[in-house]
């Protein structure tokens, strides 16, 4: 049975103080980068992400002393039983950051008993907050005024505007995403790569995208955001439509009326590089 709908909105109030702090930290740093550092070719750590955690998990423990956390940085801690589990992104687009692209957020997911019911996505830049709770709905609240968000009604690929992104491991791999990057590119309006898989998971919920897909992302990427497109009406599935894994790193999420045609397109195209697992 899932938590009450009291207990959900006080996971979520808590969540977005949260966010907002780790969010007023990722604006304290901005600019200011001293330590950049690199965990893989590529992946980029600064103090700005530790400094944002930090802070984040500082409010999650205090709040909920007795739930598991999932963090980028400092990996798993809490009460290994807790059917609740944290999935906490403390700056989702480092590789922004550091270069002062101003495309970054900070995500928080709460998972019950490995479902996500809680969702919050924050962008210190433009201010937008993205927040959804199972069964209480999906909102973007900017400067104090917060609206309820759907997705959009695009009704075909041709018509759609989508996003993606690539893993760190791309130039490893032959499950790189570029054929499928390649493909929606020719059949669609555009596919963007913003940087940061919690805000493109966000924009679908907002009806600013119409899809997104991603491979080898980790939980605290995805989980805040499949609430949002949920709770905004949307569709969440790995690529063949099955349930989403989230330990299988694959998502798709689109306004529902484009699932079956992304989800045929990536079922063909990922097998011929990789086994989908
Ligand atoms: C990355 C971003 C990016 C996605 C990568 C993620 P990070 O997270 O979300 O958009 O393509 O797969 O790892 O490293 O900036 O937290
Ligand atoms: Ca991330
Ligand atoms: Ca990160």
């Amino acid at each position: 049975m899932n938590p009450p709908p009291q207990d959900i909105q006080n996971f979520l109030t808590i969540a977005t103080q949260a966010a907002e702090a780790g969010g007023k930290v990722l604006q304290s740093f901005w600019g200011k980068l001293e330590n950049v550092q690199e965990k893989t070719p590529g992946n980029l750590v600064t103090e700005a992400d530790t400094a944002s955690e930090r802070m984040v998990l500082d409010i999650l423990k205090t709040a909920f002393p007795e739930h598991r956390i999932l963090a980028e940085e400092s990996g798993a801690s809490g009460e290994i039983t807790s059917s609740y589990v944290w999935a906490v992104d403390p700056l989702d687009g480092t590789t922004n950051y550091a270069h002062h692209f101003p495309v970054f957020s900070v995500s928080i997911g709460l998972l019950f008993e490995g479902q996500p019911i809680v969702g919050v996505v924050y962008n210190p830049i433009t201010n937008e907050l993205f927040t959804a709770g199972l069964g209480l709905g999906a909102f973007l609240t900017q400067n104090g005024q917060s609206q309820s968000i759907r997705v959009s009604k695009t009704k075909q690929v041709a018509d759609s505007l989508l996003a993606t992104g690539f893993a760190y491991d791309r130039r490893e791999v032959k499950d790189n995403n570029y054929a499928e990057f390649c493909h929606f590119t020719q059949v669609s309006q555009g596919v963007r790569r913003l940087g940061s898989a919690a805000l493109d998971l966000a924009y679908v919920a907002a009806g600013r995208f119409d899809g997104y897909w991603e491979r080898g992302l980790s939980p605290w990427d995805m989980v805040a955001g499949i609430v949002l497109v949920l709770e905004a009406g949307g569709q969440v599935s790995g690529y063949d439509q099955g349930a989403i894994n989230i330990a299988s790193g694959r998502v798709l999420a689109t306004n529902g009326l484009l699932h079956e045609a992304m989800s045929q397109t990536l079922s063909r195209i990922t097998p011929l590089l990789v086994p989908v697992p």
